[in-house]
């Protein structure tokens, strides 16, 4: 009698604990919050696609079959009906202080104002940041925003990079810039706007939602609710229409642990992209360092930098990079770089050469036009990222990519891409990497304020001066 006593007691508690277990498991997945998709029927697969650019105004580069950034993302604003979602490294819209010096920087205030107002007219604006909140994002939730907060630091010991745009879950913009007016001012950036493309916008806004829940927390989870998993991945496409050409794509993320099921990393994304480059590969980067560097040591990081070698000498792929020449732009990159181009030396079949865009600098010792781009092209593909080409930002930092290809196709996104890379090229600001002579990047050191603590941290707003 006392052992079937026993053996009910222990029966209940085993319910109950399977019980517990089932509410944890289900806890997980209601946090991945309303249904996102989509049961294959309303996939539209008819997209439109427009590349953006900020070109600052005195900067004699042609704007010519690119959107400006600023209007693109007002155009969005404008199609917004229920919800916009924005994760940016930084807020810095508000120009006020800026606006009597550069007259474009009155963009920024202007974005600024349009988010503020969203609320009113029915749409919910939700914003993902890093910390510490700023105090125009605690504005914004003023006005009815929905505001959250990663705390990076205790998730990875990194920064939140990430910077895209996904609205109603059907558009979405994915690039360079940060929400801040120089972005829209006095920076060139580069990125893509996808118009109409549902099943797309879902999957980058399952990359927004997995920064949503990860609000206050100290560590990142073992387990992903199934409603963060990718929908589409470097080994399944999202096969769609853009612009009228057939076309495939997929989202990528950083860091490694932000990885739920099936979701192809960014360094992964970049290893396909150039694996499958046939004759060519474009690099438009903002800082190229292959270290991982941290506090106490600093180590080679080979990653990128060995898929380039190999492209380069097995496969005999001609590769162009472009980096950015400013400030903050660590010395050992021209080492880095001229090691790469000597690698070809004086080999005919591999051809690498790399130049630096410098930006203009004004009478009063202001730098326009630095280069922000974050993107590589090649005959078959585009990437398009969030993350600078340094080992530390793949292995701490947040951000998010998306590569589209198009097989057999020369007339659709990637030569767009490739017509603005050659136009950056030849243009009178990118100067050829010279052997044993380090250009001087930071020529307006005079009159720049200097910022020794952000060297190498290429993403806050003071070191994108
Ligand atoms: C699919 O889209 C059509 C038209 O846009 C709409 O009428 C229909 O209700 C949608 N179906 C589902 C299952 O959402
Ligand atoms: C912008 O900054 C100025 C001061 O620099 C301040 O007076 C103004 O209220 C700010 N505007 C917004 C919308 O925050
Ligand atoms: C973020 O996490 C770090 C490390 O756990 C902690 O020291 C810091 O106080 C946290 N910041 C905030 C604002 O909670
Ligand atoms: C795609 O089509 C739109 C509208 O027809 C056009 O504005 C845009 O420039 C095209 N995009 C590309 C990359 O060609």
């Amino acid at each position: 009698m006392k052992s079937q006593q026993k053996c009910i007691v222990i029966f209940a508690l085993v319910c109950c604990f399977a019980v517990l277990v089932a509410l944890i498991f289900s806890a997980v997945d209601v946090l991945g919050e309303d249904e996102d998709i989509l049961n294959g029927d309303n996939c539209s697969d008819i997209c439109q696609v427009v590349l953006v650019e900020n070109i600052p105004e005195d900067i004699s580069i042609s704007h010519e079959g690119t959107t400006s950034l600023t209007a693109g993302l007002h155009s969005l604003l404008d199609l917004a009906q229920k919800s916009v979602e924005v994760v940016s490294p930084w807020w810095d819209l508000n120009s006020t202080e800026q606006d009597a010096r550069f007259p474009q920087a009155k963009q920024g205030r202007l974005l600024l104002h349009r988010l503020m107002g969203l609320k009113a007219q029915g749409v919910q604006l939700k914003v993902t940041s890093g910390m510490p909140p700023s105090p125009e994002l605690e504005l914004l939730s003023h006005y009815g925003a929905d505001v959250r907060y990663l705390n990076m630091t205790a998730l990875t010991d990194g920064d939140l990079r990430s910077s895209f745009w996904v609205v109603d879950r059907k558009h979405m913009y994915i690039g360079s810039a940060a929400m801040d007016w120089r972005s829209l001012s006095m920076l060139k950036e580069l990125g893509l706007i996808v118009y109409q493309c549902r099943c797309l916008a879902v999957d980058l806004h399952r990359i927004f939602n997995l920064y949503w829940q990860l609000e206050y927390k100290e560590f990142v989870p073992a387990i992903w609710s199934k409603r963060l998993s990718a929908l589409y991945s470097k080994d399944e496409h999202f096969s769609f229409q853009l612009n009228g050409s057939q076309a495939t794509a997929y989202v990528s993320s950083s860091p490694n642990v932000f990885r739920p099921k099936d979701r192809t990393t960014d360094l992964e994304a970049i290893f396909r992209v150039i694996q499958e480059a046939k004759r060519f590969i474009y690099i438009s980067m903002t800082d190229y360092l292959p270290l991982l560097s941290s506090n106490t040591h600093s180590k080679y990081w080979s990653r990128i930098d060995g898929m380039l070698r190999e492209a380069l000498i097995l496969k005999h792929i001609k590769v162009r990079l472009l980096v950015s020449c400013r400030e903050q732009t660590h010395p050992l990159t021209f080492n880095f770089l001229w090691s790469l181009q000597s690698l070809c030396v004086p080999t005919n079949s591999c051809s690498m050469e790399a130049r630096f865009f410098s930006p203009r600098v004004r009478d009063d010792g202001s730098t326009q036009g630095v280069q922000h781009h974050r993107y590589v092209v090649t005959d078959n593909s585009v990437y398009i990222g969030n993350l600078d080409w340094v080992g530390k930002e793949f292995v701490f930092n947040a951000g998010a990519g998306l590569v589209v290809s198009e097989p057999g196709r020369s007339s659709g996104l990637s030569e767009r891409v490739k017509w603005v890379f050659d136009r950056d090229w030849h243009s009178v600001y990118a100067k050829p990497l010279q052997p044993n002579k380090i250009p001087t990047c930071s020529s307006s050191t005079a009159v720049s304020k200097g910022h020794p603590g952000h060297t190498e941290d290429s993403g806050s707003p003071n070191a994108s001066l």
